[in-house]
């Protein structure tokens, strides 16, 4: 039988497991993926948790993950976009991904480009088009200053390269073991932390136009401290500043579609867009994926392969 994540109840690493299933079948317009590669994100382990209780609640027992690639092994009814053996990219809406076999929306697919990695496709919905929307909706035009918190993590990673595709000069706000990842990537790296503001301002000449926030704890403030106006902060994370502030809070919800993923997806292809993976976990391995996401310093994504 095939293999995949499950949790009985809310809680930390300990409920998460991986276990035999039954082998799942595609219904109308719907399609069986075997699984090569599925990407994990912080909101997965909020709701792990229980922290998302009353707005996303966990039905048990629950499966795990939105992001997937793999290889179409059987087509539902009516399904007339995809064939037994394509290698494609997708989503699930489900938390079903993280796992040998998963059923995917036929809509919610796209076919995987022959040079980007399984890897790269395996860890870019959840993170790609939430760094699209947020990049997006602060309308960045070349010539503007746009500063990054996170610059390096699973979303920053991603927005700082589309910034710089829009043209605008990209401050990245990182650790110091990202300042080259950033500097080979045409980003500016600046150190959070103490005295952060001080080194944005000699780093920006004084003039921020935009600022893409997706680590919260205060960034939204220091985004208007800067003289950055409302409709050009964006928040991923910190709700609470943006409903005071009356800052934008789009994320993945605005660009989670198949069209966005394919233009993700074709932007790495064309050499544009590169997805860092920090490092890969056997499915088994599960726990420990997930251990070392909850640090906090992954640089782009880490990957689970069945
Ligand atoms: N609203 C939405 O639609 C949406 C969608 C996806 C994610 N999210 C949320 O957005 C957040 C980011 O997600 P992610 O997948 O990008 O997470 P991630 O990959 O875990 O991000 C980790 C990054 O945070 C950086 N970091 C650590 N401490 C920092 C600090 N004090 N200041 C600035 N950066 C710091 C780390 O940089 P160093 O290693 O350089 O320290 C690391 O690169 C999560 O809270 C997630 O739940 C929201």
């Amino acid at each position: 039988m095939p293999r995949a994540v499950r949790y009985d109840q809310y809680g930390g690493l300990e409920v998460l497991q991986v276990v035999e299933v039954p082998r799942p079948t595609p219904g109308p317009g719907k399609v069986l993926v075997r699984v090569k590669a599925a990407g994990i994100n912080p909101g997965e382990a909020s709701i792990r948790k229980g922290l998302f209780a009353e707005r996303w609640p966990a039905t048990f027992p629950s499966g795990q993950g939105s992001d997937v690639a793999g290889i179409v092994d059987q087509v539902g009814s009516g399904v007339s976009n995809f064939v037994v053996g394509d290698e494609v990219i997708g989503f699930v809406n489900d938390r079903s991904s993280q796992a040998e076999f998963t059923v995917v929306e036929s809509s919610n697919l796209v076919p995987r480009p022959a040079n980007v990695s399984w890897e790269q496709a395996g860890a870019l919905f959840v993170a790609g088009t939430t760094a699209y929307a947020a990049v997006r909706s602060v309308a960045l035009k070349t010539g503007d200053t746009v500063v990054v918190s996170g610059a390096a993590g699973g979303v920053g990673s991603i927005a700082v390269q589309l910034a710089r595709n829009a043209g605008a000069k990209v401050i990245g706000l990182a650790g110091d073991s990202n300042r080259k990842w950033l500097t080979d990537h045409g980003v500016i790296p600046v150190t959070y932390g103490d005295g952060v503001e001080d080194r944005i301002r000699a780093a920006s000449a004084g003039k921020v136009d935009a600022f893409v926030d997706t680590f919260g704890g205060g960034y939204v403030e220091l985004a208007l401290k800067l003289g950055v106006a409302k409709n050009r902060i964006d928040t991923i994370i910190d709700f609470a500043a943006a409903a005071k502030h009356g800052v934008k809070t789009e994320g993945s919800f605005e660009a989670a579609n198949a069209d966005v993923l394919a233009q993700l997806a074709g932007l790495i292809a064309a050499g544009r867009l590169e997805i860092p993976i920090s490092k890969v976990y056997p499915l088994a391995e599960v726990r420990e994926a997930y251990r070392d996401l909850e640090q906090r310093h992954t640089r782009g994504k880490i990957v689970l392969e069945p």
